[in-house]
């Protein structure tokens, strides 16, 4: 739903982390500015602004976007799975447990990432892990310990089915 605010502004609904949350965008509002800004989820990180980091990942319709790339209206009609949702989930205990975060910054981006990945493929091997990090920057270097938090989920979840 899109009802006009004047001023160029829109007021519409979000489904985001299984809410139908309001918004009031402009039609160039990125869906980054929208989520911190108007509904107060800032775990999502701007950092280089142009689809290069991955800090300002979130899910859309289960897929990782960069969400400094999307527009606000292009989400309108999806589902979106922030960092916010996934405390304490498997892949959340696993980075803190194998120490995967040093300044913190590229981690919710990480997490959403890695999330989807085991979503996608329960059996990955070392190569798609790999591929499949490609598109988020850690500027402190931790992949060693993300790698080994995704593998401790796999290893868990191939032991107790339906973990993630
Ligand atoms: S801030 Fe979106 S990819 Fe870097
Ligand atoms: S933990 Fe610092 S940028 Fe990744």
């Amino acid at each position: 739903m899109m009802l006009s605010h004047g001023k160029g502004k829109s007021v519409v609904q979000f489904h985001v982390n299984g809410e139908t949350r309001e918004a009031i965008i402009r039609s160039g509002d990125t869906l980054l500015q929208t989520l911190r800004g108007q509904l107060g989820l800032s775990g999502a990180k701007p950092a280089c602004g142009n689809g290069d980091c991955g800090a300002c990942t979130i899910l859309m319709d289960g897929k990782p976007v960069h969400s400094c790339l999307v527009l606000s209206i292009e989400a309108l009609n999806k589902s979106l799975l922030t960092i916010e949702e996934l405390k304490d989930s498997p892949i959340q205990k696993a980075f803190v447990e194998k120490w995967a975060i040093q300044c913190g910054y590229c981690t919710p981006g990480f997490v959403l990432n890695c999330h989807a990945l085991l979503q996608a493929h329960p059996d990955a091997s070392d190569e798609t892990i790999e591929e499949w990090l490609e598109s988020n920057l850690c500027r402190c270097t931790g992949y060693a310990e993300i790698k080994e938090a995704v593998k401790s989920v796999l290893d868990a979840e191939k032991k107790n089915p339906r973990l993630t």
